[in-house]
């Protein structure tokens, strides 16, 4: 493959984030943060991957064509092709709270209504925004694992034709979800195919679809384009780029309007290149894989020294809440132990009524981080009964 991205993997092809930290401390060592700190708060908390950077550096001087007529977003529609199976229309946006808004917005009229888990980033993590922003009505079902089923979409897929009803018209989902599980092409093909039938179309809010992919060792097509998915929110940001998501149209026939949605949700990059050149960096090699199953593997090792230090003793009272199934470990812990381990590595509360907390791996995450958070666990936890 000649252009951009083929110079962009050239020299620095390889290199690790954490390699990348040294490299940049080298060049510029008066940074303002510290670059040897790393938490387990999230996987939006590490930089960017050098392999991204440098696409962003290929991408750069002389002139393109603003807002998209570029050759690098020209290019990104190829990439996506080949993964998911052409014909795809993609448009990078800014963030992933913009891919899902303007994609449900494009599939939905002004009286639809979307199907989420209650657990759905869109329900808990957008500000309202798919409802003030793109003015549609939630209508959200309990999944304890954050996983939608048929039978559970059944519990709000009813009403049609009812004038006092927001009409259910969209399904979305989460792959993988945002309490860290997976579903498997199987379970999103009933899902499609369910939603296909009672005249409803299939969004993936795919913020961490490379982790699934990885997981689940099968090409992005197998979950998305074989699985009956109409719109997908592709993630970029938590895979290593500096920032950069696409909204991609599977079926034309889904969505309305999308160009002009993009605008107006204030989510058209005018230098669009330079989005669009760090999805191909992603994508146009397997960097998208081995980002995701590094932060993958490096949460299987968190929960993997939990288990063992559990079973010797050295660890008390640690649960977990979830299947570590990608990137992220969820855990219930003794009362007090959150907030002492939080002295000296950041992560979240997931829910702190019950003394849940989540720990985020990322594509910098170190051996050394993880087994170093393990034996901070175990101190924390010895006196626990
Ligand atoms: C499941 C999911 N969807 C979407 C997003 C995108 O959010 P943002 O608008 O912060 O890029 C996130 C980020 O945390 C997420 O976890």
């Amino acid at each position: 493959m000649t252009g951009p991205t083929a110079r962009a993997t050239g020299p620095t092809a390889r290199v690790t984030g954490v390699e990348a930290d040294a490299i940049a401390a080298a060049a510029s060592p008066d940074a303002l943060h510290d670059r040897a700190v790393r938490g387990f708060a999230s996987d939006n908390y590490s930089g960017v991957h050098p392999e991204v950077l440098a696409a962003i550096t290929a991408a750069n001087g002389g002139h393109q064509v603003a807002y998209g007529g570029d050759v690098y977003t020209a290019r990104l529609q190829e990439v996506f092709a080949r993964h998911i199976g052409g014909p795809v229309e993609v448009f990078p946006v800014f963030n992933g709270t913009g891919a899902n808004v303007t994609a449900l917005q494009s599939m939905l009229p002004r009286w639809g209504a979307v199907i989420a888990a209650s657990t759905a980033h869109i329900n808990v993590d957008e500000q309202g925004a798919p409802e003030r922003v793109g003015g549609m009505k939630l209508l959200t079902v309990p999944a304890d694992d954050g996983k939608l089923t048929p039978e559970l979409i059944d519990r709000e897929a009813w009403g049609w034709g009812d004038e006092h009803r927001a009409q259910p018209l969209v399904v979305s989902i989460t792959q993988s979800t945002e309490l860290g599980t997976l579903y498997t092409p199987g379970e999103i093909r009933s899902i499609a195919d369910h939603a296909h039938r009672l005249g409803m179309r299939l969004h993936l809010d795919g913020a961490r679809i490379a982790n699934a992919a990885a997981a689940l060792n099968v090409p992005l097509r197998a979950f998305t384009r074989d699985a009956g998915v109409d719109v997908l929110s592709f993630g970029g940001t938590k895979n290593g780029a500096m920032l950069g998501e696409a909204v991609v149209v599977l079926d034309p026939a889904a969505t309305q309007g999308l160009a002009y949605l993009r605008k107006m949700n204030m989510q058209l990059a005018s230098k669009m290149r330079f989005v669009s050149a760090q999805l191909i960096a992603l994508l146009e090699g397997d960097l998208y894989l081995r980002t995701a199953s590094h932060a993958n593997a490096m949460a299987a090792r968190l929960r993997a020294g939990i288990e063992a230090a559990s079973a010797a003793g050295s660890i008390r009272g640690v649960a977990f809440t979830q299947p570590t199934q990608v990137n992220g470990v969820f855990a219930t812990l003794p009362p007090g132990v959150a907030d002492r381990l939080r002295e000296d590595f950041r992560f979240y509360d997931w829910d702190a009524a019950r003394g849940e907390v989540r720990w985020m791996c990322s594509f910098d995450t170190t051996e050394a981080d993880v087994d170093a958070f393990v034996a901070a666990i175990a101190r924390e936890t010895s006196g626990a009964g």
